[in-house]
């Protein structure tokens, strides 16, 4: 089977021109002006849209026990709301409990997305653990192709880390050239505020802020950093929200600490004014870290721009309004933490990023596509588009106009953190390695095509 798309304006992270791209069989085998359709090639015309890499969501939960539920989506709805918004691989958190065994967990996280899904996948390791056995097991799931870890300073009991734990797990990453995510927030602060919080009465969801505000993450990415430093690993802070965070990474940074920072779409776009919304509302709006004072929207869109700010993801985490949200209707702390957004991602950061001014082309690419691929070890397979790599496409249609709503979403939830929102753009055709999965904005691809991505440790 081959695919020959036509006359698009083909952008990379570094590159923009128009020319035509073959894909034949899974993979890009052409890229030139004028390519003669070979017999039997399914032709696209992309005059007048861009052609952009396929993007890579590297922060999703699609399956996740978590505060007493789990979250929404599986890789059924999950892949399908990923490929709409123009997402062809999605990096899950593969998170086992502190108590269950870390293979038994990789293996519980795979059978989930094996068969199910539509798009690429892979995971990252989590690590709510560290003993001997532990290690073994690490070591086996990095033997089957994970390159990535994931730890939490935040969850202790669920999923978190002592320190101990947290320095063993660095100094095992460094040695296996493993890069490590990481959820920074101050859990010990975290607890004290949450239990004067609630003493004294304030139990709504505008309260989540208060019980993590920014001093409470920019402890976090300052422990992490410390210990980056002392081992030497490679790490990601996940969900990064807000200046103070950002100003330690930078500093941490400049004194040669290997760092890599990620935002979210809904840092960059929604502020804290709506978890304060009336009538329980704002609790479609809590998560962790929480969303900021509007100030901190500038220094991450300027993050972006500068290279301060490396990566978009979603951290999408779907609980539903009607009975999941309300399991903390009288009390924030047990408002099931997430603000799902995994459909909307490129919509929203072509949108509000580049139609503003805000980012340009290329930052665009590569923060939601070419940067994840490098720094997850995807990287040329994913992340661009020249001859050898995937045939993972997005056919980007700039002249479409539409708004988002509940009504016409794939990802399996009864609201939309974007209810109503402005679209300037979005895919009207997604390929996955050489399948069409997404025509005219609608979903045509074939649940189990999505493969598991084998990855190569690089961040020795
Ligand atoms: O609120 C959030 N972020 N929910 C998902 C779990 C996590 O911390 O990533
Ligand atoms: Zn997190
Ligand atoms: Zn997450």
């Amino acid at each position: 089977m081959s695919i020959l798309i036509k006359n698009g304006e083909i952008v990379t992270a570094s590159e923009r021109y128009v020319a035509d791209i073959l894909c034949e069989g899974e993979t890009i085998t052409r890229i030139d002006k004028n390519i003669t359709a070979p017999k039997s090639a399914e032709v696209i015309d992309a005059k007048g849209k861009f052609v952009f890499p396929g993007f890579i969501d590297p922060h999703v939960h699609i399956y996740l026990p978590f505060m007493g539920t789990f979250s929404k989506d599986d890789y059924i709805t999950g892949s399908e709301a990923a490929l709409v918004g123009g997402t062809t691989t999605l990096i899950e958190m593969c998170c086992p409990a502190r108590k269950d065994d870390a293979l038994e967990g990789f293996e519980l996280w795979m059978k989930q997305a094996v068969g199910k899904s539509a798009c690429d996948f892979s995971f990252h390791m989590g690590v709510s653990k560290f003993d001997d056995a532990t290690e073994k097991q690490l070591r086996e799931i990095v033997k089957r192709g994970i390159s990535s870890f994931k730890i939490f300073l935040a969850y202790k009991g669920a999923f978190g880390v002592d320190d101990t734990e947290l320095y063993r797990t660095l100094k095992l990453a460094k040695e296996l050239g493993v890069i490590v995510t990481a959820h920074c927030e101050n859990e010990t602060l975290i607890a004290e505020r949450q239990k004067e919080l609630l003493a004294a009465g304030k139990t709504d969801p505008s309260q989540h802020h208060e019980s993590r505000p920014p001093a409470v993450e920019a402890e976090g990415v300052h422990h992490l950093m410390t210990f980056a430093e002392l081992t030497g690993a490679a790490t990601y802070i996940v969900h990064l929200s807000c200046k103070e965070a950002l100003d330690q990474a930078i500093a941490a940074r400049q004194r040669g600490v290997r760092v890599n920072v990620e935002t979210l779409i809904q840092y960059l776009t929604l502020d804290k004014t709506y978890a304060e919304k009336p009538k329980f509302e704002g609790a479609k709006y809590v998560m962790s870290p929480p969303l900021r004072d509007k100030r901190n929207q500038e220094i991450l869109w300027n993050g972006l721009r500068d290279g301060l700010v490396q990566t978009v993801a979603t951290d999408h985490c779907p609980f539903d309004f009607k009975t999941q949200k309300p399991m903390g209707k009288n009390d924030f702390t047990k408002i099931p933490n997430g603000i799902p957004s995994l459909e909307e991602r490129i919509n929203l950061l072509y949108t509000y990023g580049v139609k503003t001014g805000k980012i340009d082309l290329h930052t665009f690419v590569n923060a939601a596509s070419t940067q994840v691929a490098k720094t997850f070890d995807l990287f040329p397979r994913k992340g661009t588009i020249q001859p050898g790599a995937d045939a993972d496409l997005v056919v980007f249609d700039p002249n479409y106009r539409g708004k988002i709503s509940v009504k016409t979403q794939h990802m399996n939830l009864d609201y939309s953190a974007f209810e109503g929102w402005k679209i300037e753009g979005r895919p009207s055709v997604v390929t996955v390695r050489g399948q069409v999965a997404v025509r005219d904005g609608k979903f045509v691809g074939k649940h189990g095509h999505g493969k598991f991505l084998q990855r190569k440790p690089s961040h020795f």
